[in-house]
């Protein structure tokens, strides 16, 4: 811990973990150490990243205007899987921004990223620790074997409780929008706002990296409801293709010589081992991985959405 305060000091890179996925982080305040997370990320320097705090109070050093209906979000889901995207204050660097005059923020659950703000004490610009448009790593393992020597340390914190990244709310307009759904479930928010919150499908504008093609395995993604999916194997192989399955309930009908990946028991479950299993199919070599989404509830909704992305077709 001590060194990984040091290095972030120095204008280092520190990979940590969160409750959501692995972060690549370093001092938001620094923009030498922005400009080299860009580059390990591969990351385009117009793609905004979220500063994370140790505590929801450091909220008003980062942005202003913050609304009641911001702040209530933050008291009931920080620490937690929630990205507020709010007006920046000047400290800000351009650098996090991408240039807008927004800024997305948030506290992190779990204690060794807690422990490493709370010791550092400034803010850490933390993208999901893998390069631009690839998998998310869930593991301290993951992340080395993604961004291998470019990260000076690798804080290891178990795998990862929720598995899918934040849920991103935009909270600069009259009425909260959620940007990326996440962790934190779209009923939750709508329960704490006290009325429906709408989801953006704009995937160019506010969000920018809520790109489709983004959290992609080497291997095609290709999303299908679980009645289809013996057939669609059966078609892949014919084709010649290594195939893969990954459903809540393994289909019992499939045709041999498909990879049954092991199946995850529910929505939450399905959250937490998606990445993992994407990572499994390049393992297993496939060229072809059929994924049949959980129902869109719950934390679902984010699975569902990640899936679709992997597949390279936007929402
Ligand atoms: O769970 C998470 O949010 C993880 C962990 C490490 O905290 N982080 C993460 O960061 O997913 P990243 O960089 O992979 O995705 C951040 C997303 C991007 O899609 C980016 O466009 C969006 O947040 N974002 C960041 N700041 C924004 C802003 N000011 N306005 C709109 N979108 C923003
Ligand atoms: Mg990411």
């Amino acid at each position: 811990m001590a060194d990984a305060v040091a290095a972030l000091r120095e204008g280092g890179l520190v990979a940590f973990p969160t409750e959501t996925v692995y972060g690549l982080g370093a001092d938001a305040a620094n923009p030498d150490a922005l400009r080299r997370l860009y580059a390990v990320k591969g990351r385009p320097a117009t793609h905004p990243v979220i500063v994370h705090l140790g505590e929801p109070d450091h909220v008003d050093q980062w942005a202003v205007d913050v609304t009641e209906v911001a702040h209530r979000l933050a008291r009931a889901c920080w620490p937690g899987p929630l990205t507020l995207v709010l007006r920046r204050s000047r400290r800000v660097p351009d650098d996090v921004t991408g240039g807008r005059d927004t800024v997305g923020l948030r506290v992190p659950g779990h204690p060794m990223a807690l422990r490493l703000l709370r010791e550092f004490g400034g803010g850490l610009a933390a993208p999901s620790a893998n390069r631009f448009g690839r998998v998310s790593p869930t593991t301290a393992a993951d992340v080395r074997a993604d961004l291998g020597g470019d990260v000076d340390l690798v804080l290891d914190g178990g795998a990862c409780s929720v598995g899918v990244e934040s849920t991103i709310l935009d909270c600069t307009g009259l009425e909260p929008v959620i940007l990326r759904p996440g962790g934190v479930t779209r009923e939750r928010v709508e329960e704490i706002v006290g009325r429906t919150v709408p989801v953006s499908t704009d995937a160019t504008g506010r969000a920018p990296g809520t790109l489709a093609s983004h959290y992609a395995p080497r291997a095609r993604v290709v999303v299908v409801g679980s009645d289809a999916v013996a057939e669609r194997a059966a078609a892949c192989i014919d084709d010649g293709n290594r195939v893969g399955v990954l459903a809540e309930k393994g289909p019992d009908d499939l045709p041999a010589g498909v990879t049954l990946l092991e199946p995850p028991r529910d929505a939450d479950d399905y959250a937490r081992v998606l990445y993992a299993r994407l990572r499994a199919a390049d393992d297993e070599s496939l060229d072809v991985l059929l994924a049949v989404p959980p129902a869109e509830m719950g934390v679902g909704t984010a699975v569902a959405d990640r899936l679709r992305r992997a597949a390279g077709s936007p929402p």
